[in-house]
C-alpha cells in the first residue's frame, strides 16, 4: 500500500513536470479558469471533451489548456479538450493563465476512468460438496480486472436477499482483481438456497445513469443435518380398539434422507424401514412401547409411543342384537302356532 501510494505519487509528479512544465500553479486564486463539466467519469477507451474558459481580463496573460493526450484548441476565451479513445488511467488536463505576479492560476479537470469487472465470481473457500449445519462458511466474491477499485461495492446475496455489502481498501485508479469475503452460519434452512454476489460501480453524478453492475453465478448449498420430526407428535397414549387397524407415523425431515427403524412392545425389531408402522388389526399383544429411531449419517431421533388396546364392544353389541331378533322371531312363530292351532 504504501509502496503504491509513493509510486503513485511518483508517477504522478514525473507526468506532471514532463507535461506541463508548469512552474507554480496556484490552485487558490481568485478567478480559476472554470472546466465544464467540472469533472469527467469516462469509461476506457471512450471519447470525451471538456472546455475551459478564463476570465475576459485574463487573456491580456498568457493562458493555456494543456494535456499529455487528446487535442486542445482556442476559440476567445474558451479552450477545448477532446480525445477520441482515452486509454490512460491517470490523466488530468489542466487549465491556467499567468498572472501578473508570474504565478500561474489553475484548475485541475479530474478524470475517473473507469472498467467494468471482466467477470465476477462466488464460491465457498476451500469447500466442496455438503456442508453441515451449525458449523462456519466463508463466501468469496471475486471481481477481476476492475477500474477504480474504491468505487466498487460489493454485495452478496442469499436469494433474493442482501447478506452484506463491502468495499476495498484499495485506492488503485488501474484495474485490479480484488476478493472480498463473507463468513456464515449455515442452518438446514439454507439447504437448496442459491447465492451469489454482484459487484457495482457507483461513480456518483458525473458518471453513468445506471452504475455498471455485474453478477456472479448462483451456487446452490447443499447443507446435511439431523433428522427433525415433522409434524406433531400422537396424543399419549394412543388408543386402539382391538382388531381396528394401528398406524404409527413418525415421519421426519433430515439430509441425507434419514432411515427408519421401529421397535416392537417386545422388544424385537420390527421388517419395517417406513416411517409408517401399519398393524392391520391390533391385538392385546400390540400394546406397550414402541420406538422409532429415524437416523441419517449427522444424528438420530428417537421417538417413543405408546399404544393400548381396548376390548371392542361392537362384537358384544352385535350379538346382543342378533340374541333380541331371534328371541323375537321365535316369540312371534309360538304366538302364531298358539293362534292357529286355537
Ligand atoms: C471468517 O472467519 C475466520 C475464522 O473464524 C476468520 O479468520 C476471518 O477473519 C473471518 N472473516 C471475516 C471476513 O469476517
Ligand atoms: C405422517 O406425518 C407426516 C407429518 O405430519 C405427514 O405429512 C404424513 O402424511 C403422515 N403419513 C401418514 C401415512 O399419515
Amino acid at each position: 500500500m504504501m509502496f503504491f501510494c509513493s509510486t503513485f505519487l511518483v508517477v504522478f509528479m514525473m507526468n506532471f513536470l514532463r507535461d506541463f512544465r508548469v512552474s507554480s500553479c496556484d490552485a487558490t486564486c481568485a478567478d480559476k479558469p472554470v472546466f465544464t463539466p467540472s469533472r469527467l467519469v469516462v469509461k476506457f477507451g471512450d471519447p470525451t471533451a471538456a472546455s475551459c474558459s478564463v476570465c475576459e481580463r485574463c487573456i491580456d496573460n498568457i493562458f493555456n489548456l494543456e494535456s499529455p493526450v487528446g487535442l486542445t484548441s482556442i476559440n476567445g476565451t474558451t479552450m477545448f479538450w477532446t480525445i477520441e479513445r482515452l486509454t490512460e488511467w491517470l490523466t488530468s488536463p489542466i487549465c491556467y493563465y499567468n498572472t501578473d505576479t508570474d504565478v500561474q492560476c489553475c484548475t485541475i479537470l479530474p478524470i475517473t476512468v473507469y472498467q467494468p469487472p471482466d467477470n465476477v465470481s462466488v464460491s465457498f473457500v476451500d469447500h466442496t460438496g455438503p456442508m453441515f449445519e451449525g458449523k462456519q462458511y466463508t463466501l468469496q466474491c471475486t471481481v477481476e480486472e476492475v477500474a477504480p477499485v474504491e468505487n466498487l461495492t460489493v454485495t452478496f446475496y442469499r436469494g433474493q436477499t442482501a447478506l452484506g455489502q463491502l468495499q476495498s481498501k484499495n485506492n488503485n485508479p488501474k484495474p485490479v482483481t480484488e476478493t472480498f469475503s463473507l463468513n456464515i452460519t449455515l442452518s438446514k434452512e439454507d439447504n437448496g438456497v442459491q447465492y451469489w454476489c454482484e459487484a457495482k460501480l457507483e461513480l456518483g453524478p458525473y458518471g453513468p445513469q445506471l452504475p455498471p453492475v455485474e453478477t456472479s453465478q448462483t451456487i446452490t448449498a447443499t447443507v446435511f443435518y439431523k433428522p427433525q420430526l415433522e409434524g406433531s407428535l400422537h396424543p399419549e397414549p394412543i388408543t386402539v380398539l382391538e382388531g381396528e387397524p394401528l398406524q404409527l407415523n413418525c415421519s421426519a425431515l433430515g439430509n441425507p434422507g434419514p432411515s427408519y427403524t421401529w421397535t416392537l412392545p417386545s422388544g424385537s425389531p420390527s421388517t419395517s424401514s417406513s416411517s409408517v408402522l401399519i398393524i392391520n388389526s391390533a391385538t392385546f399383544a400390540d400394546e406397550g412401547k414402541y420406538t422409532c429411531s429415524v437416523s441419517n449419517d449427522v444424528g438420530t431421533a428417537t421417538v417413543e409411543l405408546n399404544v393400548e388396546v381396548r376390548a371392542n364392544n361392537k362384537g358384544i353389541l352385535i350379538g346382543v342384537v342378533t340374541a333380541a331378533l331371534i328371541a323375537i322371531l321365535i316369540l312371534l312363530i309360538g304366538l302364531f302356532y298358539c293362534y292357529k292351532s286355537k
